[in-house]
Order: C-alpha cells, then structure tokens, then sequence
C-alpha cells in the first residue's frame, strides 16, 4: 500500500530528494551547473557559482572536472565565491580553503584565476571589515550568485555560520563553534590547531543566491538534517533559514537522510505496509517511546502512536509484544562465532562449521578494539581461528610529537649499541620531521615509522584480547598510504590486496564497519574496497558460506531494530577491552563526539556506548547486562 508523496513529507519545510548515493546525488546537481553554464553561454553571460569545501563537494567536483575533460564542459566563462576561509591561514596553507579549491577543483578547469574569490584569511583584524564589505561587493557586481552549494556542519551551519547566525548576517568574521573545531582536528593534526576564527559569508548573503543545493552524505549528518529539514527556523540551527528560500532543494543519501520522519517514523506520516521489518522497527520504537518493556505494552500505546492498523493487522498488542520480545531476545548471544553443539535455529550465528575462521576487518587500528574488543575476546575464548586486518595502516592520524619520541629512542639505542648505518637512517628521518614545519606533508620515512607505532599498538592492543601477533594483518591500502584526508581514491590495487587476503583466510564470518558513512571517509572507503574484493571473490566456494556481520564504528551504535546479534560482556569482560583501548597510546588524545555526548577520551565514550545499548535491552524487557557489542547481519545486495 502506497501512499502519496506529499502525505510522506508533510513534516519537511525543504523540497529534500534522497538518492542511493551520493555519486547520483551529484550527478543531478552537476547536471543543473551545467544547464547553468551553457545558458549563461548561449545569452553570452558569465554563470556564477556559489563554491563550497568540506567533504561533502568533493564527488560534485570530480564529476565537474570529469565533464570538462571527456565532455568538454568549459569553465572560462563562470566566476566562483567560496563560502569562507580560515582567519589567519595564508592561501598556500595545506588546510586553507583557498588551497582546497585549487587541489579540487580550480587547478584542474579552466577557471580564469581572477575568476575565482575565495574570502582573504590574511586581512589585517582591522581592515576585515572594509574586505567583507569588498566581497559582498564583488558578488553583487558579478549579478549575484545563481547556484550556491552547501555542506551543512554538524552544529547546523552553513558556510561558518555558526549557531546564533543571524538570517540577514553578511560576510563577517565569525567565531568557530568547539564541535565545529573539533570535527576539523584530524586535518590539522589536533584540535588546538585548528583556528578560531573564519571569515564566512553570512546567511543572508546565502539566502540571496538563486538556488541553492545542499548536500550531506552519511549518518553522520542525519540528525541535524532532520532538524534542519523538519524543526522550526531558528538562529540555533542557521541552516533551518534554508527553509525562507523558494529555490533551495537538499540532495541527500539514505544515510543522511535516516533520521527523516518519513524513514525513520513512517507510521507517524502515513499508512504504510507493515512489513516484518517496519514492525520491528515500530514496535521497538514504541517500547522506548511509552519507556515500558515490550511485554507490557497495551493497545492504546498502540492506537496512540500511529499504529492503530498494525493492531487490526495483527490481532492484539500481546501477540505483537511477544513476537518482538522473542525476535529480540534472540540476538543476544555469549557466542559471536555460533555455539557448537547447540541447537542454532534461533541463534545469530550457526553451529557449524566449528570451528570458525572469523576474520575481523579494522579500517584502522583501534576500530577493532573499540568496537568488537569483547566479541573478539570471546570468538578467541570459543575456539574460533580469529585473525585481524587492518586495512589501512592510520598513519595521518599519529601526531608528530609521537614520531619524535620514538626516533630519539632509536637514536638512543643506536648511539649505545653504535649501529651507525640504523643511525644515520633514523637521523635523516629526524631532519625530515625537523624540517616539514607544523603542516607540512609526511615524508614516506616518517609515514612509514608512524605506521609502524601504529602496528606496535594494535599488536599490544591485540594481546590484550587475547590473540597471538601472527593473527594479524596490516593491508597497508594504498589509496591511505598514497592519499591523504578528503583526498582518497580507492582503486584496482587495494581489491587486489584485500582480494589476496580473503582468498588466504577463506573467512566464515566477517566483521566490517563503514557501511552508511560520509564515502570519502576512511571506514567508507574501506567497506568499498571490501565490496569490491568480495565481488571479485564470487567464485570461490568459502564465499557461498560466508557470513557478514557490520559493526558500526566508533561514537555510535544500531538503533534496536537493527541489531541482529548483541554479545554481552560481563564488567570484566567492558575492563578488559578498555584495557585493550589504552594500548593505542597515540591516540589518546582523541576526543570523539558521538551525537550530543560529549567525553573526553575514547575509552570512556566506547564504555558508555556499550553501557548504553545494555541499558537499552534492560529497559524493554530483557536480561539487564553490564554492555553489549552489537552486530547486524549484511548481504551486499543492499
Ligand atoms: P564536511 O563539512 O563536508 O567536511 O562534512 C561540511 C560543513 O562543515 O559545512
């Protein structure tokens, strides 16, 4: 039973189209730049286009590069105005804006120079003024801008318009929010790094462009989507302004699109067919909404709750309470790699074959501990033959202070044991960092020793979970080692290397993570590279018995309906794996945000995480655990 559109999306203020991915998301908005440009053309008018960073437009300006070069898409005649800059990043800074838009996209059109503005974060403080007023200028000159592109941030800006953003705000400096900061740590290589402040234009001079495109890709931005897309206009989110303006539309993906009332509530904004899924999905909603165990659930908290047709459909609230009880007590097992000798008929995971080769993928060191560190615990507990890959080798995210240390123990223990040809290598290394100033790009040296730190504590992390060294395997994938932040383009050569790995450990259970992700982020494209090495794998008979469970990556968990299997740990079992944590000593000072928490540490925030979801399972009704892991099953023809 299908129901109209405009029944689905009563609760949106912004026409919001959600695409399968964010590559025809941007073919689309390509697209309408192009039909820009060649009118602009045929009437002998320059096209002026609204630019953003961030990365969210990264994929849009492939694709616009791509038209140029194989199409033949021309550029000369379009004038660009990039939303902001850093405030005291010069032009050629790694991080600055300016130098973002000339990596992706500027130098690789034809773009006149002069052509393109992006705001100057070198302006002496007392002429900012005079210099925003000059932009505004600029853009007014040029005849206004007819397309804008925008990312949203996770506080809800646009451009660097930041909460308490005023609707008629003009190009200014502004403050940056701390979460705004903090997403930005990994580029600037820590949080204090990062500048305060930025010049951005304002939301008003947003809202006066033609149209305007907002993009957002991932779960990561779905809960702000949501409020910007169906919470009232409000200074606290300046992107719900978005909604004043006749000629905005969002494009999203599913992810980002996942806390819309019309996927997450459906039941709320029209009928809906009620299949075994949605149920689940409502029924546990429900429980969590009226805050009682699924048990004792009665039909007016259903026929309140917009599920008055799910009751007729399926007799009365006890036989759907037990029904969901059942479904969800049966996720829960101490046996991650199925219990051997034991009827499996309502487990997650089968008996057989026992024992199991369960290969664990971390598309860096430290996911694996911090999500799975107990399920991996247990699989090695159980008998299973565990082995760990970790897919890329996280060398960007070890701060230099941490390579420093490690080369001066080197060239300690050179110097005692007077190794000279280690020592004159470990030097040279020493120059290098010396050399690279604060933001400079790694040598291969240096990238390779703080890789190599990394090993060293995935291994002690490792052993902590109980798991012999030669268990693990560190992929290396080029498009990280070859790549760097927002920049990486996964290839032929890591499938032939996450290809090689499969066939050799011919796994029965997999456990991955990057699936819903911003696509440009590392745990993304290490699940695309994954789906590509098992597509080239589809011959192989291990395959046909291979089960795919998905854990979802650090600072989030599944909603209930989602979790297929839930592995409690006992309070030893949540130490022991906090202890695993620590031994990723350099990234300690990684602060994760996860939603609207804030913790300091990544220990903590991983221990409240499980802590959570036990709750969770307590709080409906079933048996109360210290925490749980949780997985859910996947097959890739989703
Ligand atoms: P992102 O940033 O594209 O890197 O997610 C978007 C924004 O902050 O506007």
């Amino acid at each position: 039973m299908t129901h109209p559109e405009s029944e689905l999306t009563q609760l949106e203020h912004i026409p919001t189209r959600i695409f399968g991915n964010a590559d025809a998301a941007c073919m689309t908005v390509a697209d309408a730049i192009t039909h820009l440009i060649e009118s602009r053309n045929a009437d002998g008018k320059p096209a002026v286009l609204g630019l953003a960073t961030g990365s969210t437009p990264v994929r849009l300006y492939r694709e616009l590069i791509r038209r140029h070069k194989e199409d033949g898409l021309s550029f000369a005649n379009v004038i660009t105005f990039n939303l902001d800059e850093y405030f005291g990043l010069p032009g050629d800074h790694p991080e600055s804006y300016r130098k973002f838009m000339q990596d992706q996209l500027f130098d690789h059109v034809d773009l006149k120079p002069e052509n393109t503005h992006v705001p100057d974060g070198m302006v002496h403080r007392e002429d900012v003024f005079a210099s925003c007023q000059a932009y505004e200028e600029a853009i007014e000159a040029a005849g206004g801008i007819d397309i804008q592109i925008l990312g949203i941030g996770r506080t809800g800006h646009i451009g660097f318009n930041e909460p308490g953003s005023a609707p008629d705000s003009l190009t200014r400096l502004v403050t940056l929010d701390s979460l705004t900061r903090r997403d930005a740590a990994r580029d600037f290589l820590g949080e204090e790094n990062v500048p305060r402040h930025a010049i951005t234009m304002g939301v008003g001079t947003i809202l006066a462009a033609r149209q305007v495109f907002l993009l957002a890709w991932g779960e990561g931005k779905a809960t702000i989507m949501a409020k910007t897309v169906e919470g009232p206009q409000t200074e606290a989110i300046p992107a719900t302004f978005l909604q004043r303006h006749e000629g905005c539309s969002f494009c999203i993906d599913e992810s980002a699109a996942s806390q819309l009332t019309r996927i997450r509530l459906p039941w709320l904004v029209g009928r809906i067919e009620w299949t075994p899924e949605v149920t689940r999905q409502a029924v546990l909603w429900l429980a969590q909404k009226v805050d009682k165990p699924l048990l004792r659930l009665v039909d007016e908290d259903y026929t309140e709750n917009g599920m008055a047709d799910l009751l007729v459909e399926q007799g009365s609230a006890y036989d759907l309470n037990i029904h969901l009880f059942n479904i969800t007590q049966h996720t829960i097992t101490g046996w991650p790699g199925g219990k051997p000798n034991a009827d499996d008929s309502n487990r997650p995971e089968r008996a057989t074959p026992y024992p199991k080769r369960s290969l664990i993928l971390s598309p860096e060191p430290l996911d694996d501990v911090y999500c799975l560190g107990g399920t991996i615990n247990r699989l090695k507990k159980h008998g299973n033959e565990v082995s760990i890959a970790y897919q890329t080798s996280g060398n960007l995210a070890v701060p230099d202070v941490e390579v420093r240390r490690a080369i001066e123990l080197m060239i300690e223990l050179g110097e005692e044991r007077s190794g000279q040809e280690d020592l004159d290598y470990v030097k040279t290394v020493e120059a290098q960092l010396d050399a690279k100033g604060d933001f400079g790009a790694d040598s291969t040296e240096i990238r390779q020793l703080k890789g190599l730190i990394r090993r060293s504590e995935a291994r002690s992390s490792a052993r902590t979970l109980g798991l012999e060294t030669d268990a693990l395997h560190f992929l290396d994938l080029p498009f990280y080692e070859e790549g760097r932040y927002r920049r990486f383009v996964a290839g032929e050569r890591d499938t032939a290397r996450m290809r090689e790995l499969l066939e050799t450990i011919r796994p029965h259970q997999i456990f991955a993570t990057g699936y819903g992700n911003d696509p440009l982020s590392v745990p993304a494209l290490s699940f695309e590279v994954l789906r590509a090495a098992l597509a080239a794998c589809a011959g192989s008979d291990w395959i046909k018995d291979c089960n795919i469970w998905l854990y979802k990556g650090p600072a989030q968990e599944w909603e209930a309906h989602e979790i297929d299997m839930a592995v409690p740990l006992s309070p030893s079992e949540l130490e022991n794996k906090i202890q695993g944590i620590y031994q990723h000593q350099t990234q300690r000072s990684q602060s994760p945000i996860s939603g609207d928490k804030r913790v300091n540490n990544t220990w903590d925030l991983a221990r409240e995480i499980n802590r959570t979801t036990a709750e969770l399972y307590d709080a409906i009704g079933l048996a109360e655990y210290e925490a749980m892991e949780c997985l859910k099953k996947f097959t890739f023809d989703q």
